[in-house]
């Protein structure tokens, strides 16, 4: 098949690479130009393990493109794939600009039929939308079908994720256009979930939103294991061997980041405010997500004699979870401000992100360690398990390490004389 992927994003690129990998002919359109020439040199504008040699294998064979021509590329393809971002808008609601914008951009250049498929994270009757906003703006009517296809893949395990969905979820009402995507994703080993738009539109939002649930509610039950001097991590395993449960997204820790939960999250529960049907309970996650860093900042004090004014602050990691350079959300960088509201001196690390106009940051761990009274862990880069931890500890002031992530071995660090503070990791 000829696909036409709008929208370079980790999304877009991924799915692009994942769709030549099955055998089908890509081009990836975009507006940026940054990103378009990067792409167009083999090369990502983004950290994604893996993703880059696989760039490189289908742009080499020329079984990708990459274009910001959107006239000849929605002409020359016939199944397009919307993967543009839909950030929060101010009242928490996705903001479908550029979606809006690429449905106007096909109805001005289609040729003949096609089918157009919502692959971002859109809202419920997003997909009726775009029909809308294609035939407003078409001047001879041409039959088109929107089929609404969510992706379910996560940042620094895209490719893995891609390859090995665990369904996939078909919304329409067309029959041509089911028969097209069933061939589509025909090699795909998961179930396929065929609905209407609108439900395949909330199966993604309550499935973010379901795994948010999870990790707020575990935050939630460390601060409770923390006053009883439970292991979180105890709890977690126990609870998730019951198969009701399951063992994932269970992790304890400074709370969900990233471009998708607190985005998704609250765009879910926008939808249910406005059509009269609060979603109590996923205000609370938000909730106690964003009391997460305050709770563990708190702890910090608590330790550290009282108060943080001056004292100098290690915080490793900046990246909303490892294996990306993502920081959107990122609880580090909540902790980090509210650090400085304490008036804290940070110094900071990450092995991926490098952040343009941050003197705090430096490029290796050692230095970053420094005459510092504490360490914190943020981000849960393999890296920062197993570190020479006696070396560092003659560099720092005071040895108190805080583990945003528990991912320490507690026992290690406090038999070479550490402090150690985790969350509920007792
Ligand atoms: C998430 C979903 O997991 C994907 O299925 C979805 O496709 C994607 O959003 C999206 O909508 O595009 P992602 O944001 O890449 O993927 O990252 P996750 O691995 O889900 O982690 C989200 C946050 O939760 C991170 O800050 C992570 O550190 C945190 N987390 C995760 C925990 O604090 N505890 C856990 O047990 C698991």
């Amino acid at each position: 098949m000829k696909i036409l992927i709008v929208g370079t994003g980790y999304v877009g690129t991924t799915t692009g690479l994942i769709f030549c990998e099955m055998g089908h002919q890509v081009t990836g359109l975009d507006l940026d130009d940054r990103k378009i020439k990067a792409l167009q040199a083999g090369k990502l504008h983004f950290y994604e393990p893996g993703l880059e040699d696989l760039l490189s294998k289908h742009f080499t064979a020329q079984n990708i493109i990459f274009t910001k021509n959107a006239k000849s590329a929605i002409e020359e393809n016939d199944l397009i794939f919307i993967c543009v971002g839909t950030p929060q808008g101010e009242d928490g609601s996705a903001d479908l600009t550029y979606v809006k914008s690429v449905a106007e951009s096909i109805s001005i250049y289609m040729n003949r039929y096609k089918v157009i498929v919502t692959k971002s994270t859109v809202p419920v009757g997003t997909a009726n939308l775009v029909t809308k906003w294609i035939k407003e703006s078409q001047d001879e009517q041409i039959p088109f079908d929107v089929v609404s296809n969510p992706e379910f893949l996560r940042e620094g395990s895209a490719l893995y994720d891609a390859l090995n969905p665990d369904r996939i979820v078909i919304g329409t009402t067309s029959e041509t256009a089911s028969k097209l995507m069933r061939e589509l994703y025909q090699n795909f080993p998961c179930p396929i979930i065929e609905t209407n738009p609108k439900a395949s539109e909330m199966i993604k939002y309550a499935a973010n939103s379901f795994l948010a649930m999870k990790i707020s509610y575990i935050n939630e039950l460390a601060r409770v294991c923390d006053d009883l001097k439970i292991n979180v991590k105890d709890v977690s395993k126990g609870v998730g061997l019951d198969h009701r449960i399951g063992p994932h997204f269970l992790k304890a820790g400074m709370g969900y980041g990233g471009s998708c939960f607190p985005k998704d999250v609250n765009a879910l529960i926008q939808i249910a405010k406005e059509n009269g049907k609060p979603l109590s309970i996923l205000e609370s996650v938000v909730q106690v997500n964003e009391g997460q860093p305050r709770y563990f900042i708190d702890k910090m004090k608590r330790a550290l004699g009282g108060d943080l004014k001056n004292k100098i602050i290690a915080v490793l990691g900046l990246a909303f979870k490892a294996n990306t350079d993502d920081t959107r959300e990122s609880p580090s960088l909540n902790l980090i401000d509210r650090l400085k509201v304490e008036q804290a001196k940070v110094k900071v690390h990450d092995p991926i992100v490098k952040m343009t106009g941050r003197s705090d940051q430096f490029p290796v761990i050692e230095e970053t360690v420094v005459d510092a009274d504490a360490l914190v862990i943020c981000t849960d880069w393999d890296e920062y398990k197993n570190l020479d931890w006696e070396s560092l500890k003659l560099l720092m002031k005071q040895p108190y390490i805080f583990d945003g992530r528990n991912m320490l071995d507690k026992g290690i660090l406090e038999s070479l004389g550490f402090h150690y503070v985790g969350v509920a990791n007792h």
